[in-house]
């Protein structure tokens, strides 16, 4: 059977600093750590949420944390600014390298999904105007489940609803804390290293592979494959 590979999508496939721009205009100099913090404390959120069995979608958590950076930054943004960020967020672009790797994986014959915390309807509307939606046989989301990426329920999801098994199937993410959770579930897993000083954690759980680019997955993948085969 195909190889499948599950592409994370936020901070994988999609740049969310891509809010820069707007940021600067609203908040000046503070404008790269409030999106970072911002990015950081949306995800402390879905992982709260889950731990509490108290789901809400991916866009509440992201808006929430829009509320508390601002009270940490102390910036008083108006709720048609907020909107405005919220708005970029939901068309934000796609690393420079998305369109290429993801056409040759294709190519290649990799089967490929997205895969995120985010709703189905979000993702849709992201990928397509990000020009890479075509490239997907589909979108698997965790909101059908209710819980958040790094529960093993959701790894267990993308494997039944991408028709895979987990020895066939890879999850492709910038996200540590992505990677550890699709290996733990027993899938292979390639951690794309978005910026050099992006830190592993030191689990002693470590990625099937590195990578710096998408457009080295093709390559490595297939190194890997035939090394375990
Ligand atoms: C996602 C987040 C975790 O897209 O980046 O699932």
């Amino acid at each position: 059977m195909a190889t499948t590979l599950g592409f994370d999508v936020y901070g994988t496939l999609i740049d969310t600093n891509g809010v820069l721009t707007a940021l600067k205009r609203l908040v000046g100099d503070k404008a790269l750590a409030f999106s970072q913090t911002w990015r950081d404390k949306q995800l402390e959120y879905s992982f709260r949420r889950g731990l509490m069995q108290n789901y809400q979608t991916f866009a509440v958590c992201t808006s929430q944390a829009l509320d508390y950076i601002c009270d940490f930054h102390r910036v008083s943004l108006t709720d048609e600014q907020k909107a405005e960020l919220l708005s970029i967020y939901r068309v934000l672009p796609a690393f420079s390298d998305v369109q290429e790797g993801l056409s040759q994986l294709k190519e290649a014959g990799f089967r490929l999904y997205a895969f995120s915390n985010g709703k189905a309807d979000a993702l849709e509307l992201l990928l397509n105007s990000a020009g890479v939606r075509d490239l997907f046989l589909g979108v698997v989301s965790v909101d059908d489940i209710k819980v958040f990426k790094p529960s093993p329920a959701t790894y267990g999801h993308f494997l039944r609803q991408a028709r895979a098994t987990g020895g066939s199937a890879w999850l492709i993410s910038s996200n540590p804390f992505d990677v550890i959770g699709a290996i733990s579930a027993g899938m292979k897993a390639a951690w794309v290293k978005r910026y050099p000083e992006a830190i592993f954690d030191p689990w002693g759980i470590e990625p099937t592979t590195i990578v710096k680019s998408l457009v080295e997955l093709r390559e490595q993948i297939t190194k890997c494959e035939s090394v375990l085969e």
